[in-house]
């Protein structure tokens, strides 16, 4: 069934973007930590994207994305009013949420919209949330407003210097963890280098650190096997068992390894989008 774009945010031109989707049976059941899965075209491939946050009053779920390549960069495309052909969900487990007293939460890049639901789920379960957010600069800093109106406190890191503290996340993250000693679980969602850094920096001070896998993925429901991450050592399904994941457990490099498997073929396919979009490739 076609879902309709009722609003499009630019939030970093023409490479990020919001998308509010007119989606009453996903906002009605979605959960912070799922996901969906949509299609922009009939022979289009299938894209996950995380939500980002739901409205289930207005029947809406919102989406943010990094055009990253082929599939992205066609849904780029697509403007308010437009429609996308197909959206499956809510998919995945939800984020175990408990009352822990205070959670970090970590976003890195287009992270920081995926882990603003979660943040927002642990803050009306009661818990104390700190955001720590970061991006390579100011201008490609996501959802510092939007964090800001219920988290207790946002950290802002950034590689320049240019707003908050200058440096990665893991820099924030460590400053609250040698400041407050009673954090009951670390949160990270972010490129997978950025979670495999936070995971590392947790391990010593022994907190519970969860990580949201974004590895390749076909069908969604646990048939293909094309999300198979190893995660203590036993083989897990992204889509159906997570995505949310110990990170202390998580085998990073055989994430990594499957994620560029088929990098030659996606670099083929989006200089041939666009070719014949008449962009240079
Ligand atoms: C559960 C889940 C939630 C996700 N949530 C979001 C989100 O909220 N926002 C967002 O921007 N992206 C998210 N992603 C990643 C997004 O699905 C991919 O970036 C997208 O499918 C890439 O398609 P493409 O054809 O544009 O690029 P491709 O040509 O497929 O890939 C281009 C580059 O992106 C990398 N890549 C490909 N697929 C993935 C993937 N699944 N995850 C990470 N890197 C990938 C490739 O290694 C390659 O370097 C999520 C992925 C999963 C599995
Ligand atoms: S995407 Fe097919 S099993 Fe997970």
């Amino acid at each position: 069934m076609p879902v309709a774009i009722l609003k499009k945010r630019r939030l970093i031109p023409g490479q990020t973007s919001e998308l509010t989707l007119d989606a009453s049976h996903i906002a009605r059941k979605a959960r912070p930590g799922n996901f969906v899965i949509l299609r922009v075209s009939e022979k289009g491939e299938r894209i996950p994207l995380t939500i980002a946050d739901t409205d289930p009053q207005a029947g809406t779920i919102t989406i943010v994305y990094l055009v990253v390549g082929k599939s992205t960069a066609e849904l780029e495309t697509l403007e308010e009013g437009d429609s996308i052909l197909d959206v499956c969900g809510p998919l995945g487990k939800p984020t175990h949420i408990e009352s822990c007293g205070t959670v970090v939460c970590v976003g890195g890049g287009t992270g920081i919209a995926a882990m603003h639901h979660i943040a927002k789920g642990h803050k009306a379960a009661g818990n104390r949330v700190i955001t720590v957010i970061g991006s390579r600069c100011e201008d490609l800093l996501l959802f510092k407003e939007e964090l800001s109106m219920f988290a207790d406190e946002v950290v802002v890191t950034t590689n320049d210097g240019s707003c908050g503290m200058q440096g990665f996340v893991t820099d924030g993250l460590r400053m609250v963890l040698d400041r407050e000693p009673s954090v009951g679980e670390v949160v990270a969602i972010g490129p997978v280098p950025m979670m495999e850094a936070v995971a590392n920096l947790t391990r010593p001070y022994n907190v519970k650190t969860t990580v949201s896998l974004n590895s390749i993925m076909i069908d969604g429901i646990g048939m293909c096997g094309a999300c198979r991450v190893v995660v203590g050592g036993e083989v897990k399904f992204a889509c159906v068992d997570g995505p949310e994941f110990d990170g202390h457990q998580v085998d990073f490099a055989r994430m990594r390894q499957r994620l560029s498997a088929f990098k030659p073929q996606e670099e083929l396919s989006w200089a041939e989008f666009r070719r014949l979009r008449g962009q240079e490739a």
